[in-house]
């Protein structure tokens, strides 16, 4: 263990601060007027204690422990005193700490909108694989158009039932831990829209109790898009049956595919920034712009997937739901900037995508679990069915010449970005995580120690790795980073790979390796996480016009940043994988969902980065699991001896 002048003490250092930074500190606009909100759903909001600042000296030495195992000790002394400058007494990182202080006291989430902006809204790179997620449902048994439409028809009936919860207020409050969490996510999930600028995204959200509530929902067909409402007589949902018409009539009016308009939303967000403003001009397209954004969501009824063994048939389905499968098959029948696409292929391959900016997956899991749950249980309606109800309206954009162009320049990109990205979706069997309870233990933090090991077992070394903790306690709470490399899961690691070290010897780090995971786990859901403070102390900075601070310039900063392992738990009722693509060049995405008696995975990886395989990781993880489930057998077996 090294030794650091920075104690960890939580003792509140006494601030002053000048008023010019006082002035530079201006308060961003509230994300959502949270007193409006006070049905059910929304009955502990305003008890929800406000996200705190973390102490900087406990940031701050938390944040070298946390580099130790990436560094070399010669980088990790130059760290160390970059740390001890920065964290001096009156120094750079206390005049920022304060800055954060007096902002959190200005607004209900110091952190939120800063978050949104830098995470998302500024985010350049396409939302395609490199932001937005995909949910796989698991396969539905329909095997014909007409089981397809049906299937798609009581998706929509579920969501709208689902909506009902949202827009009376009434969903259950979300608990983790047993606290309620933060119920504004739900909020923002249906009728939310992102919108491409030349330089910076926005979101535009049109709520129930907002002016003018949509009613209706776009459906894209042969990349053709229809908007179809779903009330009628005020607010009577039509009935599956209805629904089931109206969708027959569309697939009828659309035998043909159009010019595939929706991948432009596949682009790079400043290229379609620039494409959809001056499309924008155009009142026709102005007006189905504002009729896709509006709408409660996207449903994607898919025409086409390639012919594959069956072995292959979960990587392909995770494939059209993330990227749609490249402009010869669905990527043009997406609107990418919807917060909510659900989509309906052939076969019984069927999920939704989701754009990332307005909320995490544990929401949409829940919704996807009510809305599966509701198509599992559908009865026959037994309403007769309106034969007067008008049909879908046909959404035809303009092409002005720049468009076809442009149209053409995206099929190029999303092509060679779908070429990239290698997935492997798998369920590993052996066990879930009814075992590792048994053995009193946290299934995630078990899981995050395999996916260490079987990175170790790659490359020799440990990586940078992300997993997403909720901040929902809070309010307004989105993520902070679990850093699941340790120096505990290093220690770990290293036994394993020396064949001396006894069965004992490995239980022993392996139980140390994941109650350290545990450890920071909770220390991130109770907010005294380090990526999101230090992250704050750099934006502190930015917005007050001052340099980056040496500390966030430095190498240990950016290796451990580069997050080599960028993974997330997104559990579900139902048997469904969350999967995204990796957030580094050299690097993984990791999803899984660990069920009782097993755990859905979702490895992803860059096919042009010649260090990673998706393959290969996912065959080491298997193998890793098995090991650590083999070494805690062996242990409880001498333990009875
Ligand atoms: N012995 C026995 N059981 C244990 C245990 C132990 N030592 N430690 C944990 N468990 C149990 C828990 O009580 C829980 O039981 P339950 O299934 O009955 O609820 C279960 O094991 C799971 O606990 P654990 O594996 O530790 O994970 P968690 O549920 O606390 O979740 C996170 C951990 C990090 C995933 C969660 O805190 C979180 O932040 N989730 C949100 C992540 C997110 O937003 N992802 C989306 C990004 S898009």
């Amino acid at each position: 263990m090294f030794s650091t002048a920075i104690g960890l003490s939580r003792q509140v250092v006494k601030y002053t601060m000048s008023n010019t930074m006082k002035q530079a500190i201006k308060p961003t606009a509230c994300l959502m007027p949270l007193k409006a909100k006070t049905g059910r759903m929304f009955i502990h909001q305003r008890h929800l204690p406000k996200l705190p600042v973390p102490p900087l000296q406990q940031t701050l030495y938390r944040y070298l422990l946390s580099v130790k195992p990436l560094l070399s000790d010669f980088d990790f002394d130059t760290t160390k005193k970059l740390v001890d400058d920065f964290g001096r007494p009156g120094g750079i990182g206390e005049k920022l700490q304060m800055g954060l202080i007096e902002r959190s006291k200005k607004l209900d989430n110091w952190l939120s909108q800063w978050w949104l902006d830098h995470a998302y809204l500024n985010f350049r790179e396409p939302v395609i694989i490199h932001s937005s997620p995909a949910v796989i449902f698991p396969q539905q048994s329909y095997t014909d158009l007409d089981g397809q439409l049906k299937f798609a028809a009581s998706v929509v009936a579920g969501i709208l039932d689902f909506k009902v919860m949202v827009d009376n207020q009434s969903l259950p409050v979300d608990k983790l831990g047993g606290s309620p969490l933060c119920m504004y996510q739900y909020y923002k999930i249906l009728s939310s829209c992102r919108i491409p600028g030349s330089r910076k995204d926005s979101i535009v959200t049109h709520p129930a109790d907002g002016p003018d509530p949509p009613k209706h929902i776009v459906v894209a067909h042969n990349y053709k898009f229809f908007s179809l409402e779903v009330y009628k007589d005020g607010w009577t949902p039509l009935t599956r049956s209805e629904i089931y018409q109206q969708l027959c009539d569309i697939v009828n009016r659309s035998q043909e595919t159009s010019a595939p308009v929706g991948i432009l939303t596949a682009e790079n967000r400043n290229t379609w920034g620039k494409i959809y403003n001056q499309m924008n001009k155009d009142r026709t397209n102005r007006a189905i712009f504002s009729e896709i954004q509006r709408s409660i969501f996207v449903l994607c009824l898919d025409e086409k997937i390639s012919s594959l063994p069956k072995e292959e048939f979960d990587n392909e389905v995770g494939r059209q739901l993330l990227h749609g499968g490249g402009s010869e098959l669905n990527s043009g029948n997406r609107w990418a900037d919807k917060t909510l696409q659900f989509i309906v292929g052939p076969n019984g391959a069927c999920g939704l995508q989701y754009e990332h900016a307005p909320a995490e997956g544990p929401p949409i899991a829940t919704l996807l679990d009510h809305t599966l749950t509701y198509c599992d249980n559908v009865c026959e309606d037994v309403a007769p069915v309106d034969n007067q109800l008008t049909p879908a309206k046909r959404l035809k954009f303009n092409l002005i010449p720049d468009v076809k162009e442009a149209i053409e320049n995206a099929k190029i990109s999303i092509d060679s970005m779908i070429e990239d990205l290698e997935l492997q979706i798998f369920k590993f069997k052996l066990f879930g995580k009814d075992f590792v309870k048994a053995n009193k233990l946290s299934p995630d933090g078990f899981i995050q120690v395999a996916l260490q090991l079987a990175y170790f077992k790659i490359y020799g070394e440990s990586c940078a790795t992300y997993e997403s903790a909720s901040l929902r306690r809070y309010q307004l709470g989105r993520t902070d980073t679990i850093r699941s490399c340790s120096t505990d899961s290093d220690l770990f690691l290293r036994a394993m790979a020396d064949s001396d070290k006894s069965n004992s010897e490995l239980v022993r780090l392996m139980r140390q390796a994941v109650e350290s995971h545990k450890e920071y786990t909770n220390m991130a859901v109770f907010g005294d996480g380090i990526d999101r403070h230090l992250l704050g102390l750099k934006l502190m900075a930015i917005e007050w016009g001052w340099n980056v601070p040496d500390l966030m310039m430095d190498t240990a900063y950016n290796i451990s940043t580069h997050f080599k392992l960028s993974t997330s738990q997104v559990p579900a009722k139902t048997d469904s994988t969350l999967t995204f693509g990796p957030v580094v060049p050299d690097g993984f995405g990791v999803c899984y969902n660990p069920k009782s008696k097993h755990i859905n995975f979702a490895v992803s990886a860059f096919n042009s980065s010649p260090s990673t395989s998706s393959m290969t990781l996912s065959l080491k993880l298997t193998e890793s699991l098995a090991e650590m489930q083999n070494i805690l057998v062996q242990g409880s077996m001498s333990a009875k001896l």
